[in-house]
This record gives C-alpha cells, sequence and structure tokens, in this order.
C-alpha cells in the first residue's frame, strides 16, 4: 500500500508514525546511535548475528526505515534480503544506501508496505527482522501473527526494542536520560529531534505499561513463534527476543 493510501485508512497512531518519520531520515542512523550514548549500534550487531542466516536464504527485514539492519545483513550473510517500510521518506534514505553499494544494489530489494498486512505469500521467508516496530503498530498481536505468517517453519525471526531497566537505582537514570536527556540531545540536532526525544520518553514506558515483556513472550508464542534468546543488554535498555517459527502454524495464524 502506498503512504498516501496508508494514509487515507491510518489510526491516529499510524499517521503519528507516518508524520513522525517524514522528517527524520536524514539524520537517523547518527541520531540514533547518539540518542543511546553509541549503544544502538552494538544492539544491532547482536541482532544480526542471532539470524545465522546462509548466503542462499532470504530474509525480511521489517520496519525497515533507512535499511541499517537490511545492509548489516547483506554484508554478513551474503543473503538476499527484503527491506519493508511504510514511509517513503525513509524507504528513500535506505534507496541511497543501496545505491552507494553494488552488493546492496544485487541482494536488497525495498519495498513499500504496512506490517500489518504484508504482500507475500506464506512462508516465503527463511528469516525475518524487525526493530522498534510494535511501539506504532495498534494490534501487536495481530501484527505478530502476520510477521510470523511469512517465515517458513524452522525460520529465525529476532526482534530489537528499546526496553526499561529492571534495577530501581538504574531506571531512576534511564527516566533521568529520556525525559531530560534525549530531547535535549534531540534539540542540538532540530526541533524534529526535541519532539522524537520527548515522545520516545512517554512511547517507551507506555509500551511495556500496555505489553509487558512477558506478555510480549507469550505473544510470540502464540503466533507460532517459539522463543530461544531473550537478552536485555546494557541493564534492559535494549531487548532482543529471538524465535524460531514453530513446525505447525499456531492456532489462528
Ligand atoms: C524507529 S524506526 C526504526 C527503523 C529501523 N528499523 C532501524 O533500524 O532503526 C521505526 C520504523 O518503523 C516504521 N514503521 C512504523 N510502523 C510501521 C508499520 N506498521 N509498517 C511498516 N513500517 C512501520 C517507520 O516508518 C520507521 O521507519
Amino acid at each position: 500500500m502506498s503512504a498516501s493510501a496508508s494514509q487515507t485508512t491510518a489510526t491516529e497512531r499510524k499517521r503519528h508514525a507516518l508524520a513522525l518519520f517524514a522528517p527524520l531520515a536524514p539524520g537517523y542512523d547518527s541520531m540514533g546511535a547518539l540518542l543511546s550514548f553509541g549503544q544502538d549500534p552494538r544492539w544491532r550487531r547482536a541482532l544480526v548475528a542471532a539470524i545465522r542466516a546462509g548466503p542462499g536464504d532470504h530474509i525480511l527485514d521489517v520496519a525497515t526505515g533507512t535499511g541499517m539492519v537490511a545492509a548489516a545483513l547483506v554484508r554478513r550473510y551474503r543473503c538476499r534480503v527484503t527491506a519493508l517500510d511504510q514511509s517513503a521518506e525513509m524507504l528513500s534514505a535506505a534507496r541511497a544506501r543501496r545505491a552507494g553499494d553494488p552488493l546492496l544494489q544485487e541482494r536488497l530489494q525495498l519495498v513499500e508496505g504496512q506490517a500489518e498486512q504484508l504482500p507475500f505469500a506464506d512462508g516465503q521467508f527463511d528469516h525475518l527482522t524487525f526493530t522498534y516496530l510494535l511501539r506504532y503498530v495498534d494490534d501487536p498481536a495481530k501484527t505478530l501473527a502476520e510477521l510470523a505468517r511469512v517465515v517458513r517453519p524452522g525460520g529465525r525471526v529476532a526482534a530489537l526494542e528499546f526496553g526499561v531497566p529492571t534495577h530501581a537505582g538504574l531506571r531512576l537514570l534511564w527516566r533521568l536520560h529520556t525525559r531530560i536527556g534525549l530531547p535535549a540531545l534531540g534539540a542540538i540536532a532540530s526541533p524534529e529531534w526535541a519532539q522524537t526525544g520527548r515522545f520516545l520518553a512517554r512511547s517507551i514506558p507506555d509500551f511495556y505499561a500496555r505489553l509487558p515483556l512477558p506478555e510480549q513472550l507469550a505473544l510470540w508464542e502464540r503466533s507460532g513463534i517459539g522463543i530461544t534468546q531473550l537478552r536485555r543488554m546494557s541493564f534492559g535498555a535494549g531487548v532482543l527476543i529471538v524465535g524460531v517459527r514453530s513446525l505447525h502454524r499456531a492456532e489462528g495464524g
């Protein structure tokens, strides 16, 4: 579905996500690293390593944004990657990344679409990755089931999301960082990044209030993805979840 079509049917949450990311594409890669104090690139490397693909494999990277994870997958495994995002602006940054690298031109395909309704067949992909997606969807359970649908049985699924530290003292520091540090650091870059900093300070705790981690893991299992790894990184500020698509489809999945 095109961006304009998705805007006509979009819910408030989706409209907000489309508007939020439209101006962020140009500086996205370096701002992500800055706002996480250099931790985000390390978390992405852990995500990419968890997929353990072969060169003949075809991976779907959902909510690819500027294509950072997709490019890292191609470069590490020499596999094929299809990268999907609903934001035309973020995808143009991914297109620019691909244009500068012959290997990406050969192996990376970019698709504009929505995680909730993937334009792909059941079991079409060997593995699937998604990064910072579920906070932006209205129905994480349905979206997870849709992601699971396109992965072949035995394929790996790996996801990265911000987390909230579990240790009380660190959680306090984390709150200070997200409420004051993120908007202040963002403001150095642009008003849009300041707004994004303020948004993240609310969006991350809201997400875990709406869907605590144990419930997320249960959703993965109900979608037909058996959890194989849960890794809290940087004292819980980054959360990596890895699973394997089960041989049988989940009920209703
Ligand atoms: C925080 S960015 C993360 C981008 C990328 N995954 C990365 O490596 O940082 C979130 C991305 O998710 C995309 N997105 C949000 N909701 C989506 C949906 N329902 N379907 C597809 N893309 C979505 C946004 O357009 C944005 O590019």
